[in-house]
C-alpha cells in the first residue's frame, strides 16, 4: 500500500515538472519569436523601409496579443479544471463527514433498545411523506438523508435527562430545546444538505407557535420541517419511551389528527395516513400472495397491522 502511493506521489511529481518545464518553453519561445520580429523591424527602420517596419512592427503586436490570449485562455481552462477537481474533493469530503455523522448517530441510538433504528424509521417516514405531498425528487432525497441525523444537536444533551423516566424541570428542558440549533450548526458545514437544513432547525417548531426553538407558526414554518415534525412524532409515540409505553400506529395517527392544526399540519397527517396505509396494503397483498399450509394458524390481528381506517 505505501509503496503504490509513494509511486502515486512520485509519478504526480514528475507530471508536475513536466507541465512546469512545458510552461517556460512556451514563455521563451513566445518571447523569443517576439525579440526576433521586433529586432527584425528595427533593422527596417535603420534600412529606412518606412512600410516594412510597420508591417514588421503590426506583425509583432499581433503575435504578441495573440500569444497572450492563448496563454490566457490555457489558463482559465487550468483553473476551471483546478476549480472542478477543488469542488469534487470537497464534495468527497462533505459526504465522507456525512457517513461519520450518521455512524455516530447509529452508534448513539444502538445503546438503548427505544431509539434503535429511530433516524433510518423517520427517514423513511419523512421522505415518504414529502413524495405523498408532491416534493420533487431532490427535496425528497435530500429530506431522506437529513432526517438520519435531525437529532444529531441531542448528543449535547445529558443522558440523565434523555432517559429521565419523569417529567423535566425546566432547567433539563431548556437544555433539550436548544438540540434543534445545535443540531444546525453542526450539518450547517454539509452545504450539499443546505436546501433542507430548515427542517432541522425548526422540527419542534408547533403551527400555533407553541414549539422551540423560535416559536414560529404556520406558514413562517419550512413545509420540511412541518413533514419532519409530523415523522418524529409518530415514530416517538409508536415506540417505548423511558417514561411511557408505545401506542398503536392506530391510536397515534388518532392523536396527531387531534393535535393539528394547532400542533402539526393537518396535510402532512393526512399524508401520513395515506403512506401507513399503502404500506398496509403492500404488506397485506405480499401475505395474501405467499403460499400458505392449510394446517397453518391465522395470523393474528394486532394493531399495528389493523387498517388504519379514518375515524
Ligand atoms: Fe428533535
Amino acid at each position: 500500500m505505501e509503496s503504490g502511493s509513494g509511486r502515486r506521489d512520485a509519478k504526480g511529481e514528475a507530471l508536475k515538472r513536466v507541465k512546469l518545464v512545458a510552461g517556460a518553453g512556451e514563455i521563451i519561445r513566445s518571447v523569443g519569436i517576439s525579440a526576433l520580429a521586433i529586432a527584425l523591424a528595427v533593422y527596417a527602420m535603420v534600412l529606412q523601409e518606412r512600410n516594412l517596419a510597420v508591417a514588421m512592427l503590426g506583425g509583432t503586436v499581433l503575435l504578441i496579443a495573440t500569444s497572450t490570449m492563448l496563454q490566457v485562455s490555457r489558463a482559465v481552462r487550468q483553473l476551471h479544471r483546478q476549480h472542478q477537481t477543488a469542488r469534487r474533493a470537497a464534495m468527497r469530503a462533505e459526504r465522507h463527514y456525512f457517513k461519520v455523522l450518521r455512524r455516530i448517530v447509529l452508534a448513539v441510538e444502538h445503546r438503548e433498545p427505544y431509539t434503535r433504528g429511530r433516524s433510518r424509521r423517520i427517514a423513511f417516514l419523512a421522505r415518504r411523506i414529502a413524495e405523498t405531498m408532491g416534493l420533487n425528487r431532490t427535496q425528497c432525497r435530500l429530506l431522506g438523508l437529513v432526517a438520519q441525523i435531525h437529532d444529531i444537536g441531542l448528543l449535547a444533551v445529558p443522558d440523565r435527562i434523555l432517559n429521565k423516566p419523569g417529567r423535566l424541570g425546566r432547567e433539563e428542558f431548556r437544555s433539550v430545546r436548544k438540540h434543534p440549533e445545535t443540531s444546525y450548526r453542526i450539518l450547517e458545514p454539509l452545504t450539499f444538505l443546505g436546501e433542507v437544513l430548515p427542517a432541522v432547525r425548526y422540527h419542534h417548531e408547533r403551527m400555533n407557535g407553541s414549539g422551540y426553538p423560535f416559536g414560529q407558526q404556520q406558514d413562517e414554518i419550512p413545509l420540511i420541517a412541518r413533514i419532519l415534525a409530523v415523522a418524529d412524532a409518530f415514530d416517538a409515540m409508536t415506540h417505548d419511551r423511558p417514561h411511557r409505553p408505545a401506542l398503536p400506529p392506530v391510536e397515534a395517527l388518532n392523536e396527531l389528527r387531534r393535535c393539528s392544526p394547532a400542533g402539526y399540519d393537518p396535510e402532512c397527517v393526512a399524508a401520513l395516513e395515506k403512506v401507513l396505509n399503502a404500506r398496509h396494503l403492500r404488506a397485506a397483498h405480499r401475505a395474501s400472495t405467499v403460499p400458505k399450509h392449510p394446517d397453518s394458524p391465522r395470523p393474528r390481528q394486532t394493531p399495528s397491522t389493523a387498517r388504519l381506517a379514518t375515524s
